[in-house]
């Protein structure tokens, strides 16, 4: 941790639950707890609570839960690190510096005033746009039908004709000549040592934001037809284009289930205006890797809002796997007869274009429709060798519903008679080993679900645990928390033995925070929130008596696995043995 245990608890305390939560969302007091809408699904009757006792929220719904900085790292998309400056700053505490080298440091400031210089220089531009060097572009920009409010949303600006204009304005505010050839903005021109050039010169200059609302970049266009139509920043210390997207840092809390990716700034800037406040686009290249799996991290379904052009359609066919490959379920809008989003809603308006994201078409059959084009399907020889692609495709398609879905559409769509198309990708299927792949996902899956089984035993037991002194004195001696397979569980384990051998109170929302990601937060929280209905004394030790039996049982069978010498396993088997027997039972409780 960068941080004070004590100082991170006492930031937590300062900022109470009900009102960090209560800025985002309308709380209502019912009983013990507030009730509002869940922000971390979509609902219309409220079930996500909020506990001002124990300073934590569970939705019921989805089983978010967790202290304030669980809230803050869910709500922001924040690392720990983040969220406890965040809250920080909100009751004035002043955060000591982290600990660093004085390497580290350095660099560390002076990436800092990196992110001062594209901020100021993106204050000029938008300056420079209100002022009156800016009415030409001013006027450009109320033409293409940009309001004022998403004009300053997205801190559009102006870059003056003069070469050297931001230079002059930038050295005057002290920053240094090579600290302006770092942020891409000003370039030394034909190996002329001393003349220092803007980069951008007479253009709308759009901003490119980090998902923090910093300025790591910026995209300029000309106002008229003359070319290059855009100019970008160059990659620098603070912009790696493979790794942010233009309007993420919006996009990223809208929370409409999908992200639109289009083409260009202005499908982003005039989509947002419409309402559409999910979309974004990747920074005038090809879509990568590291910008699907970025969106992953927000979301699960993707809409591509491409050009309708050959150029927009192809780069789609390129953009569906990596964007699958990282995990992401892809649909693709067909915006025909219009040429991209922007002109879309200028012809057809907001509310339209709702119809376009609702009958976006999968990303399989739109790889079927573009690989239709490529066969003459009044062709015999052709059109079978379209279907055995088809098949090949729906062979390596990995999962087994989702296969038999779309077969169901192909099957449909071009007519074919389901035992042809069976044969065939039976045929392929011994190939790719399609049957064995089954087996495979079968073994994986079981495997799988064990797992899951042990995690829920391991959180009911320790669910019971922290509820109830007696259950702890009843099992403590049975199982010991590296007994428990799963890490965080462990953990936590560890410390709730820890309370109460020390007898401190066992606050939730404390130990909380000695988790650093969300997945754990959660985890732990959930535990805290463990509710399960017990009839009588009777049924609680026997519910105990088989928890504490079948992770005892795992324990074994997972070290029967690693020992070696033939003694341990037999001290192994005989404790299995003797776990048979066993007889938890409580004190009379009242
Ligand atoms: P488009 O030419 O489709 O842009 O290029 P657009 O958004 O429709 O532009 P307007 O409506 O004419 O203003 C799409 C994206 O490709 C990049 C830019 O990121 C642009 O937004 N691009 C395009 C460049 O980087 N350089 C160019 O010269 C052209
Ligand atoms: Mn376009």
């Amino acid at each position: 941790m960068f941080y004070d245990e004590s100082l991170v608890e006492e930031i937590r305390i300062q900022n109470d639950i009900i009102e960090v939560i209560g800025q985002h969302i309308k709380l209502q007091k019912k009983g013990s707890s507030h009730f509002g809408l869940c922000p971390f699904h979509n609902e219309k009757t409220p079930s996500f609570s909020v506990s001002a006792d124990k300073q934590m929220y569970y939705c019921f719904g989805c089983g978010a839960s967790g202290n304030v900085y669980t809230y803050v790292m869910e709500y922001e998309n924040y690392s720990f690190v983040d969220a406890i400056k965040v809250l920080a700053d909100r009751v004035h505490i002043n955060l000591p510096e982290p600990e660093m080298s004085e390497e580290t440091k350095k660099a560390y400031q002076y990436k800092q005033k990196l992110f001062d210089a594209n901020r100021d220089a993106a204050r000029y531009f938008y300056q420079g746009l209100l002022s009156e060097k800016g009415e030409k572009a001013l006027t450009y920009l109320n033409e293409r039908e940009l309001s004022e409010t998403i004009r300053k949303k997205f801190g559009l600006g102006y870059a003056y004709f003069f070469r050297d204009d931001l230079y002059k304005y930038m050295v005057s505010k002290g920053y240094s000549e090579q600290m302006l050839l770092d942020t891409g903005l000003i370039a030394v021109e034909n190996g002329n040592a001393n003349a220092y050039r803007d980069r951008f010169f007479n253009r709308v200059m759009f901003p490119i934001f980090d998902i923090h609302n910093r300025v790591i970049g910026f995209g300029g266009r000309v106002l008229d037809d003359s070319q290059p139509k855009y100019l970008n920043s160059p990659e620098t210390r603070l912009f790696d284009k493979s790794k942010n997207l233009y309007g993420l840092n919006i996009a990223r809390n809208a929370r409409k289930g999908h992200i639109i990716v289009v083409e260009g700034y202005m499908d982003v800037i005039a989509l947002h205006q419409a309402g559409y406040n999910q979309t974004v686009a990747s920074l005038g290249t090809a879509f990568t890797q590291g910008q699907g799996n970025l969106l992953k991290r927000y979301i699960d379904e993707i809409i591509i809002a491409y050009d309708s052009d050959s150029a927009g359609v192809n780069a789609s066919v390129r953009a569906i796997p990596i964007l699958e490959n990282a995990g992401l379920i892809v649909r693709i809008a067909n915006l025909l007869p219009y040429k991209d989003p922007d002109d879309y809603i200028k012809s057809k308006g907001a509310v339209a274009f709702e119809s376009v994201i609702s009958a976006a078409t999968p990303a399989f059959i739109f790889e079927i429709n573009q690989l239709e084009t490529k066969y003459k399907l009044d062709d015999p020889e052709s059109k079978t060798r379209f279907f055995s692609e088809i098949a090949r495709r729906l062979v390596h398609m990995e999962n087994e519903l989702k296969r038999e879905n779309y077969l169901e559409t192909i099957l449909d769509k071009y007519q074919i008679k389901k035992e042809a198309m069976n044969k065939e990708m039976e045929l392929l299927g011994k190939d790719v080993g399609i049957v064995q792949e089954q087996k495979q996902t079968q073994i994986e899956e079981k495997s799988r679900r064990n797992e899951e089984a042990t995690l829920v035993t391991e959180k009911n037991l320790l669910g019971f645990v922290v509820g109830h002194r007696d259950i702890y004195d009843a099992i403590n001696q049975l199982i010991k928390p590296d007994m428990l397979l799963d890490e965080t569980y462990q953990r936590l384990a560890t410390m709730i033995y820890k309370a109460y051998d020390e007898d401190t109170s066992l606050e939730p929302a404390r130990f909380i925070n000695q988790f650093v990601e969300v997945d754990e937060q959660t985890k732990v929280a959930r535990v805290f929130n463990h509710n399960i209905h017990v009839e009588s004394q009777g049924q609680l030790e026997k519910m105990l008596n088989d928890l504490v039996y079948h992770i005892k049982k795992q324990y074994i069978d997972y070290m029967a696995r690693k020992v070696s010498s033939p003694s341990d396993l037999q001290a192994l088997l005989d404790e299995k043995r003797s776990i048979q027997n066993l007889n938890i039972t409580l004190k009379q409780r009242n």
